[in-house]
């Protein structure tokens, strides 16, 4: 019997129908890409009403498509933490009612943990811990020593914007669309990554696995409008917009990549997993592969349907569901348990 999952943290609206033995029977996303095009980046408010227009389409989609009946799901799982508060409270509430509604339990799951966790689908039994985990995305870019999928130490990771923050707000600065980051790489291809030399903070400092790249976005800012130089802003085309687009990629992942090399020297580790959205980059797959190959250490990534925000990442809630304790556990009113009663509202009599 299988679990529906639920995932709305930001800006994707999502369900998936997941087997015991992770086989994504149906995933489907609905991008609010376009809504939040406009603004060049997601508006909290829109992203939370779309996610109440959508999120019933969404979830009977997902369960019409992996063929079966709603009756047949046995739990549901929905991510939790961390995201945007008005997003995460649709998702929330949606899987709670389906899940009193199913008299079934519902576990919440970290979207963190479960963007690592798309190496495990993508990959099996391959992926042995303990590995070293980078998640790159538009909300956090964090390195992490991983035990277990449900067990993670956060090492160190950016002090200021979050990697695909930063594309974002480079593909703005350049006069592109929204997200930025297919953006800035499908300009890049033609460009030449040596052709503005940007900076890489904290990049070479090997005594600490912090990050930055809001002084990369700030450089590329004034490559483009030197400061003092008043608008009309000064919108780069044709090979000098390739070239920074390039440059501006090549800074971002080349200090991505020399933290996930620190990160394999402090922890000893032999295998890197990678997610989130900005693990979709061509650039940063090969130099992570072409970094695994000089250190001989595996490196697992996820296809880029499984980097960006989705739901069938959500078969983490598995493993908790399995683990049999409370942990995550948000509602369960299965009849004749004693968390029914536990969650039995006062005044309903002993049917309820
Ligand atoms: O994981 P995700 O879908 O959502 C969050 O949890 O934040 O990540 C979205 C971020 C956006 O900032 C987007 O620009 C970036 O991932 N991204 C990319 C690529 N595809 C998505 N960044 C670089 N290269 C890409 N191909
Ligand atoms: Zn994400």
């Amino acid at each position: 019997m299988p679990l529906l999952t639920i995932e709305t943290t930001c800006d994707e609206t999502a369900a998936a129908v997941i087997s015991r033995g992770r086989d994504v029977l149906a995933s489907v996303v609905a991008s609010q890409e376009k809504l939040h095009a406009r603004w060049r980046g997601v508006v909290p408010e829109l992203a939370s009403r779309a996610h109440v227009e959508r999120i019933l389409p969404v979830i009977d989609e997902a369960v019409s498509r992996a063929g079966i009946g709603k009756d047949a799901i046995e739990a549901v799982g929905v991510a939790v933490r961390p995201g945007l508060v008005g997003s995460l409270l649709v998702g929330l509430a949606a899987g709670k009612a389906i899940a009193a509604a199913l008299r079934v339990p519902i576990v919440g799951y970290d979207h963190i943990l479960a963007h690592l966790y798309a190496c495990r689908l993508a990959h099996g039994a391959a992926v042995k811990d303990p590995c070293v985990g980078l998640v790159a995305s538009g909300g956090h870019t964090s390195l992490f020593h991983v035990h277990g999928p449900l067990d993670a130490t956060r090492l160190g990771g950016t002090i200021d914007d979050a990697a695909g923050e930063a594309f974002d707000k480079a593909a703005s600065i350049l006069g592109l669309g929204y997200p930025g980051g297919p953006e800035i790489e499908r300009v890049a291809a033609g460009g030449n990554p040596r052709a503005h030399r940007l900076p890489r903070p904290l990049a070479n400092d090997r005594d600490r696995l912090d990050m930055s790249f809001s002084g990369l976005k700030t450089a590329l800012r004034y490559r483009v409008r030197p400061p003092g130089i008043e608008p009309p802003p000064l919108v780069p085309t044709g090979q000098d917009l390739a070239d920074l687009a390039a440059s501006f990629q090549q800074a971002a992942i080349d200090t991505i990549v020399a933290k996930v090399d620190l990160a394999l020297d402090r922890t000893g580790c032999s295998a890197v997993m990678v997610g989130g959205g900005v693990a979709a980059n061509r650039l940063l797959r090969e130099s992570l592969e072409a970094l695994g190959r000089r250190r001989r250490v595996a490196v697992f990534v996820p296809p880029p349907s499984l980097c960006t925000d989705n739901a069938a990442m959500g078969a983490i809630a598995w493993e908790r569901l399995e683990r049999g304790d409370d942990d995550g556990l948000l509602l369960d009113v299965r009849p004749g348990t004693d968390r029914a009663a536990a969650n039995r509202p006062a005044g309903l009599g002993p049917s309820a």
